[in-house]
């Protein structure tokens, strides 16, 4: 996969509360190396800004909603993530921000290499370079 795109998870409805689930390679195009999660976003922050060379994400708004605005050199998209039954598949190569974090949202990310501050590209020109 190449392209952003919206995963729709499964979805078990229950009268005690629903359930929805992910398996790497399964719902989602890799393997999970890593999850970690933004929480207590005060009110206009925006996070991100910056793209990965080799990094893949899946992108869930756990609890509440923010949109993820991404660009791959030329054109840019936002998605609203609102529900945890779907997901944001992020591609490696795209420049990706978030913002318009609601109160108390919780945004869960799964990664598919390990931290490495050198797969980061941070810097706008860089990353149009980079696209060449
Ligand atoms: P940062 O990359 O600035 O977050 P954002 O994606 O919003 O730009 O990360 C914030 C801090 O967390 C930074 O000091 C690096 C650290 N961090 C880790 O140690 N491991 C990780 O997996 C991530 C995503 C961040």
């Amino acid at each position: 996969m190449t392209k952003p795109q919206i995963i729709q998870l499964p979805r078990y409805l229950d009268t005690r509360g629903n359930l929805s689930v992910i398996e790497e390679m399964k719902e989602i195009p890799f393997k999970i190396e890593r999850a970690y999660w933004i929480y207590d976003v005060p009110g206009g922050a925006h996070r991100g800004g910056h793209a990965y060379k080799e990094n893949q994400e899946f992108i869930v708004a756990m609890s509440g909603s923010f949109d993820v605005i991404l660009d791959d050199g030329k054109d840019k998209s936002t998605f609203t993530l609102n529900r945890s039954y779907y997901g944001l598949y992020v591609p490696k190569g795209l420049w990706r921000e978030m913002d318009n974090f609601s109160t108390n949202s919780l945004a869960l990310v799964l990664s598919s290499t390990k931290y490495d501050v050198n797969d980061y590209i941070r810097d706008y020109p860089e990353f149009k370079r980079f696209k060449g």
